[in-house]
């Protein structure tokens, strides 16, 4: 008895890299599962239908079941017909996982608007899309048992502020509250919504020098196929009761992140005079805020 018998699972960006490890755990798991993949460069150019049809035959010759799709999840026509295919091969639709992705890094005064737009395009757009058509997909199913889930993919780029890349760390943000909002909103339709937080070796932090020494020192404790059962696990109908969360995995980690909360509040009788609202601003925040502009305690330590 595998964990995901009989759901049937979309994964984006599982040509290769961490989609990859989730598509073959899910189908190792019984699920069927659409491998979804453009197949492009690290910077989205030259698609290639290959990397899809790779993972898909991995599947199938170790007797799982797969089909690929090698449209553009950015493409609100396209993401409609990977939809339609998963309903289409295998009967329904149980799981989204949205895990496809682009980088165009820069620092914010040299990049250019088509750098920002093409990183945008494919994390923000393309995780609405494919959430859109699935969810009036279970919208139209009338069952609020139905153990649907949608998984996002966020990032501590956005998470924590990467520098050199403000594109990508606004839209892994956006897709935090998007995550907040669909779990909000689809609940009553069966549905819940969370975000993982991922951290493996793959071609996309081969192109940051420390993620890339990091790498080197852990060994396979950083593949990236170690992110994948925290996600099976959201994929299952045991997660019933987890909704609008972001979830950390990477290496032999998986670790809960809090949601942001208000830490202190100085409140008027009335509109605020300026000397007043200066001298408590500076008196009640900052003292929690510390040196790097984290409120003090934010960076965590962790524990094994
Ligand atoms: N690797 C990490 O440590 C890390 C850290 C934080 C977040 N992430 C996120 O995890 C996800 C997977 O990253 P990865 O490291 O496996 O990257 P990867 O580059 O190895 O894989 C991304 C896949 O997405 C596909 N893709 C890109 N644009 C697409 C589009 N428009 N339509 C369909 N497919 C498309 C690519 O072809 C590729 O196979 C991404 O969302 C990434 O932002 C990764």
């Amino acid at each position: 008895m595998g964990k995901l018998d009989g759901r049937v699972a979309i994964v984006t960006g599982s040509g290769r890299g961490i989609g990859a490890g989730v598509a073959r755990l899910l189908a190792r798991e019984g699920a069927s599962v659409v491998v979804a993949d453009l197949g492009v460069n690290l910077d989205g150019s030259n698609p290639d239908s290959s990397p899809a049809q790779q993972v898909v035959k991995d599947i199938t010759d170790s007797g799982g079941k797969a089909v690929a799709n090698n449209g553009d999840v950015a493409d609100f026509q396209a993401a409609e017909g990977l939809i339609r295919q998963a309903i289409d091969s295998f009967g329904k639709l149980d799981v989204v996982v949205n895990v496809a992705g682009i980088l165009r890094d820069r620092m914010v005064f040299n990049m250019t608007e088509q750098e920002w737009d093409a990183v945008v395009r494919v994390h923000m757009k393309g995780t609405f899309n494919t959430a859109h058509h699935a969810s009036a997909y279970w919208r139209e199913q009338r069952n609020p048992e139905g153990h649907f889930r949608l998984i996002n993919f966020t990032s501590v780029s956005g998470l924590h502020g990467a520098p050199g890349q403000p594109n990508y760390a606004a839209a892994k943000m956006g897709i935090v509250g998007f995550t907040y909002s669909c779990a909000n909103a689809l609940g009553r339709y069966g549905v819940t919504a969370n975000a993982i937080s991922p951290g493996a070796a793959t071609r996309m932090t081969e192109s940051v020098p420390e993620e890339r020494r990091r790498s080197a020192q852990a060994g396979d404790e950083r593949a990236p196929e170690n992110v994948a059962p925290a996600v099976a696990y959201l994929a299952s109908e045991a997660s019933d009761w987890c909704t609008g969360q972001v979830i950390s995995a990477r290496g032999y980690e998986i670790g809960l992140y809090n949601k942001p909360q208000m830490l202190s509040q100085i409140v008027s009788d009335g509109p605020w005079e300026l000397d007043k609202a200066f001298d408590m601003i500076e008196r009640s925040f900052r003292p929690l805020v510390g040196g790097a502009g984290y409120p003090s305690g934010q960076q965590g330590g962790q524990s094994r």
